[in-house]
């Protein structure tokens, strides 16, 4: 089973503020994006395209290493994960069995997590995510801030990355995405896009070190941990 690792890294990183696309942002004297290959590749997926900015190929290109492929990546991270999947299947290479996607913002992702994924891929699963339970109280509230509803978290999870599949199957329920009938803004991971195609998605235990990092704060809070 050869397996791909996608690394969705073309974002700008808006509501991180940096000057620079959130990527290529330093952690712990390291470029996100390099934590994030780093991480599939300690937990056994070597073979890794990385989706970047289209205008900022060189500057990727100078900090990861020589053996990572970079494709431009779109607009949106749908977009850019299509156009990575692309590059799982050229010809002259070995064709992805399976891929992993991952988020460049989920730089401290442990192996292990990684492992597990690949490890339900081995075992038949065409679709896996990881995932940790939601511990805070959840609530549905109206336009005026006003609690409307609270929602029994017991079986709620926060779905993190890398995502795992069937590569064949992702690629069928992208291409459905074409259908003008389908609206894709709801979409935001890979395997909202893969069940709304109809195939089953299992999970497996996440953990809080592979959080994402969006705001000022996630960053700060992973300085602390690369030095702890
Ligand atoms: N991503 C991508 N292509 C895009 C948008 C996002 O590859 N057009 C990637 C980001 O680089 C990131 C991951 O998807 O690694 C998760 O997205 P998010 O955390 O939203 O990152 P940004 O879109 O860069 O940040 P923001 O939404 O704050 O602008
Ligand atoms: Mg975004």
């Amino acid at each position: 089973m050869h397996a791909v690792g996608i690394v969705a890294a073309a974002g700008s990183g808006l509501r991180l503020g940096a000057d620079r696309p959130k990527a290529l942002v330093s952690l712990g004297g390291r470029a996100l994006v390099c934590w994030a290959v780093d991480a599939l590749r300690a937990g056994g997926v070597s073979d890794i395209v990385v989706a970047v900015p289209a205008d900022e190929h060189a500057a990727f290109a100078t900090v990861l290493p020589l053996d990572v492929r970079l494709v431009a990546g779109g607009e949106t991270r749908t977009a850019s994960v299509r156009a990575a999947l692309r590059a799982t299947t050229e010809p002259g290479r070995p064709a992805a069995d399976v891929v992993l996607v991952h988020d460049a913002a989920r730089p401290l992702t442990p192996p292990a997590v990684v492992a597990r994924v690949l490890a339900a891929l081995t075992a038949g699963a065409r679709a896996v995510v990881p995932v940790l339970p939601v511990v805070d109280t959840t609530v549905v509230v109206d336009d005026d801030g006003m609690i409307t509803d609270a929602v029994p978290r017991g079986p709620l999870r926060r779905v993190q990355t890398p995502q795992g599949f069937d590569r064949a199957c992702l690629v069928a329920a992208y291409d459905a995405l074409d259908d003008p009938t389908v609206d894709a803004t709801p979409f935001t991971d890979d395997a909202a896009v893969i069940r709304a195609a109809g195939i089953p998605v299992t999970t497996v235990e996440g953990h809080e070190r592979a959080g994402k990092i969006t705001v000022a704060h996630d960053l700060a809070v992973a300085e602390l941990q690369v030095r702890s």
